[in-house]
């Protein structure tokens, strides 16, 4: 899909959004393959309609769910630092921008950013980031790109208005990815950012199976509504007849792979249909709709590695729940011939 501007009237500061590219498959096709597997699964990017946007927000705020606050308190504490590797008057790009709260901390820190480049594809959620981060920062000139960020994002910031661009990846998003897709889209990031950019990517730490299934299964029961909020957009956007109370939500650790897996599992033997597709479920079946690594340092240095970055620093925090990365693109071999 081409870039192009919306004529959206938008605070002082925030430069008309970007429209990036956005559908690289449709949903229905998504979802037919997904639940044509076995076992059956969906792509955890559909978790994230308005809706799902704003029950993430609130996940983000729970006892249970830890990665949030902790990212938090390492950027509280150590946001000087971050700014001294990401230098002056840098672009920051920010892949799956949300509400930008984290971004707050840093671009207090920063002082001479040269522009903020927030990416997502929740559109509203997006817009509102922006004039938010536009309104604290009035200096700060804002360029929202409307976007699926697994795809190559367009630069909106003209080349001479900005020393280095460096990206913004927090919150661990890069455990929803398989390890492969995650070397994949770390490559692409890399690409981006040019030989002379940056990466500030925070990523969760292994730890207790315990703890970890209840931050994914909180007792409020918000992570539940979240993931089954996937089927009420599926009945919604693809005409399927999901029976949302007849599926329970699911957080499992899978040890081999180092992962929390959210699971929706059929209560009973039923039939769906979904965009004029019959699938039939068991009791007991389920449909995996997301996967969260945990990594550990040498295990998300070496991942780093494979997608061509050189960890500089690691920060974490005194109980090593969470950890944040600065990482250079690894220089590469000139060959003479
Ligand atoms: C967005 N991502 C980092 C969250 C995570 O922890 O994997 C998504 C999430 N799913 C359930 N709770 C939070």
């Amino acid at each position: 899909m081409a870039s192009s501007s919306s004529s959206t009237a938008l605070k002082p500061g925030v430069h008309p959004l970007t429209d990036g590219p956005r559908t690289t498959q449709s949903m229905k096709d998504d979802v037919i393959h997904g639940l044509s597997q076995t076992p059956k699964q969906l792509p955890a990017k559909y978790l994230y309609d308005e809706r799902g946007s704003s029950l993430f927000d609130d996940i983000c705020t729970l006892e249970a769910y830890y990665p949030t606050r902790t990212e938090v308190q390492i950027l509280d504490a150590h946001a000087n630092d971050m700014a001294s590797h990401v230098g002056a008057e840098a672009a920051l790009v920010e892949y799956g921008s949300g509400t930008s709260q984290k971004t707050h901390r840093l671009l207090e820190a920063l002082h001479d950013a040269a522009a903020y480049v927030p990416i997502d594809i929740a559109r509203e959620h997006l817009l509102a980031a922006s004039e938010r981060i536009a309104e604290a920062f009035p200096e700060l000139p804002v360029f929202p790109v409307w976007a699926d960020y697994t795809a190559m994002v367009p630069m909106p910031v003209p080349a001479d208005a900005y020393t280095r661009a460096v990206a913004f990846y927090p919150g661990s998003t890069i455990g929803n990815f398989l390890p492969e897709q995650a070397v994949s889209f770390l490559k692409q990031v890399r690409t981006r950012v040019g030989a002379n950019g940056g990466l500030l990517i925070g990523a969760d730490l292994k730890k207790d199976p315990d703890r970890l299934r209840r931050a994914y299964d909180d007792p409020e029961g918000v992570t539940a509504a979240f993931n089954k909020n996937l089927l009420v957009r599926l009945n919604r956007e693809l005409d399927a007849n999901f029976a949302v109370d007849q599926f329970r939500h699911e957080a499992r650790w899978d040890a081999e792979h180092s992962r929390i897996e959210m699971h929706l599992v059929s209560q009973t033997d039923q039939t769906v249909q979904v965009a004029g597709q019959s699938f039939a479920f068991e009791a007991g079946a389920s449909i995996c709709t997301e996967y969260s690594h945990k990594y550990t340092l040498e295990g998300f240095d070496a991942l780093l590695a494979r997608a061509d970055w050189q960890r500089r620093t690691t920060w974490t925090d005194p109980n090593r729940l969470f950890s944040v990365h600065y990482a250079e693109p690894a220089a590469t071999e000139v060959s003479d011939s």
